[in-house]
């Protein structure tokens, strides 16, 4: 549902306009698509390009600690919610996103010109594409069988994710 010029919902301030009645499987999609692409951005750095190097992983790690928080509090639960057989898959990408999340603080600490930063980086990606992977090909696919109300799911995602600042 797209919002009139007549109503008067709030939009929190760091929320884009794009993610305003947008449904949560197409936002969570938007924002792997966003991530794997600042991944290969990163990939094209010049070696000694540290400070893009340190720039790019920080947004990187930003972006993706907003969209898994958001996912965590909100769609998962609702996933897990729409039946027992829901509940694996779940606790898997939870574990998957505190591997995820352990590797982002540690390369949140780090200077681009430490020895292991780029590696950090790279296993990062390679952790969040095999990921996204699982719920784009699973998870979502469940999320839509179960007829959850992406909308309202979509709406209250984007709203958390506004709300985290690193
Ligand atoms: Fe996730
Ligand atoms: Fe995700």
């Amino acid at each position: 549902m797209r919002t009139s010029s007549t109503t008067t919902r709030n939009t929190p301030k760091n929320m884009s306009k794009s993610e305003e009645g947008i449904d949560a499987i197409t936002l969570l999609t938007e924002d792997h698509e966003n991530v794997k692409a600042l991944f290969e951005k990163y990939e094209g750095l010049g070696d000694r390009a540290h400070a893009s190097k340190k720039k790019l992983a920080t947004e990187i790690c930003t972006e993706l600690t907003k969209h898994a928080t958001a996912e965590e509090e909100i769609f998962y639960p609702a996933v897990r919610a729409a039946g027992k057989d829901k509940e694996d898959m779940v606790d898997e990408a939870v574990v998957e996103h505190a591997s995820a999340k352990d590797l982002i603080a540690q390369i949140m600490e780090m200077e681009a010109t430490e020895d292991l930063f780029d590696a950090k980086v790279k296993v990062l990606s390679e952790l969040i594409e095999h990921h996204v992977e699982e719920e784009e090909n699973e998870m979502f696919k469940k999320a839509r069988d179960a007829k959850l109300d992406l909308e309202m799911l979509g709406q209250q995602i984007a709203e958390r994710k506004a709300q985290i600042t690193m």
